[in-house]
């Protein structure tokens, strides 16, 4: 997609890709301008498509992402607290011992999709474990996660069935988890949110059960690809693999650079509530814009060669691939965190990972950038 994204960037950087109307924007300065202007690049508007009329009322529709400002502004603020310093040092300790067992497992197997058996079984672990259900139901996180992702293209009985299914399934559990919480408080985010208030009020059940499915979608699949991003260039640059195992900064900022130019989430979406203009473009009020992260993280205009690979690069957390402005990643550092810590358990473990294909095989989806199967050698 790269060298297509570039040629947009050159050549009509806000333009409509297609007939119905949605705008496409992949310069960095125009698109940071975009996520900095809330009120007029809006998210609401995905609220609507979360909760078409057979899956109406929806309690995960309105969620943080979609919330208008204000009301984001105050439930952001309470949940802050589990993802900040105090709460990934809550973490850590699960993260890096999940992570060990894992890399552990994986290489006595030696032969593994590291997709499978690793980059997704990591934060599958740790959103269980932050929501807090019992290690039994982790498999079914991923079925859960996937149900509203497939809300748009559900367009039999079956498939929406199948969703109502899912999604009426997570909300028995969650019900079950707060319920145990409410009389068993812990030292974990779902008593604190039992806990918090907004305006003087406590959290609804439809406010709590909303924000914890959030982190599926939201933490699952983007962490796992930015894991399996990770892998694809330890294999690549094999001296930064050397580098990486002695080297704390060195990991860190290797991270960094997996993060700008292999973008888990390359687009944002927005809907414009006026009309609005973009360099020499206005877009009519109603538009949906796609804002192109990946694009943004690759703009000449913005980083030096930003088509090389070049861990420690200036300007090198600027990059796109949180967002910006207030709905800016909530979980940027635990992902953060997740990727170091796996490479942590993995790099003492292993002398050296062979890519088992030549061609790395992408998952198939403008929307989502990771591989799909990584099948590596494990060489301890
Ligand atoms: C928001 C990317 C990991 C929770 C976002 C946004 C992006 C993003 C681009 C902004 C969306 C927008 O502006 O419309 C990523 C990437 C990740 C990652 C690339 C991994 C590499 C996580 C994790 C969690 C998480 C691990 C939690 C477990 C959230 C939440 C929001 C969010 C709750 C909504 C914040 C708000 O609307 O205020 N993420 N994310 N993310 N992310 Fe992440």
């Amino acid at each position: 997609p790269y060298p297509f994204l570039a040629e947009l960037r050159n050549r009509s950087p806000v333009c409509q890709v297609d007939p119905n109307g949605v705008w496409f924007v992949t310069r960095y300065d125009d698109v940071m301008a975009a996520l900095k202007d809330p009120q007029r690049f809006s998210s609401e508007g995905l609220a609507l498509l979360a909760e078409p009329p057979w899956l109406k009322p929806n309690p995960f529709a309105q969620s943080l992402v979609t919330a208008e400002p204000v009301r984001h502004g105050k439930l952001r603020a309470l949940i802050n607290r589990a993802f900040g310093v105090t709460g990934m040092a809550r973490l850590e300790a699960f993260v890096r011992q999940t992570a060990e067992e894992l890399a552990t497992e994986a290489v006595r197997r030696r032969d593994v999709d590291f997709v499978q058996e690793f980059a997704f079984l990591l934060p599958r672990a740790v959103i269980g474990h932050m929501i807090g259900v019992d290690r039994s139901v982790y498999p079914k996180l991923q079925r859960w996660g996937m149900a509203m992702a497939t809300v748009t293209g559900a367009d039999t009985p079956e498939k929406q069935h199948e969703i109502r299914d899912a999604l009426g399934e997570m909300g028995r559990y969650l019900d079950e988890v707060l319920e145990d919480r409410r009389r068993q408080p812990r030292e974990d985010m779902v008593s604190d949110l039992l806990r918090a208030e907004v305006d003087g009020q406590r959290l609804s059940r439809e406010d709590l059960v909303s924000f914890l499915y959030l982190l599926l979608p939201a933490g699952l699949e983007t962490t796992t690809n930015l894991i399996g991003n990770m892998t694809v260039y330890l294999s690549r640059y094999p001296e930064h693999l050397e580098k990486a195992r002695e080297d704390k900064a060195h990991r860190v900022n290797f991270i960094e650079e997996v993060l700008r130019i292999e973008c888990p989430i390359p687009l944002g979406y927005r809907l414009t509530s006026t009309d609005v203009r973009i360099g020499d473009t206005t877009l009519p009020q109603g538009s949906m814009v796609f804002l192109s992260a990946a694009s943004a993280n690759r703009d000449e205009r913005q980083f030096s060669e930003p088509e090389r690979f070049l861990p420690g690069r200036d300007k090198q957390t600027q990059h796109l691939t949180f967002g910006h402005g207030i709905h800016y990643c909530l979980g940027a550092q635990l992902a953060r965190l997740e990727a170091r810590i796996g490479l942590e358990a993995l790099l003492p473990r292993i002398q050296a990972l062979v890519m088992k294909r030549r061609e790395i095989d992408w998952v198939y989806s403008l929307a989502v950038r990771g591989p799909a199967a990584l099948p590596v050698e494990l060489i301890p």
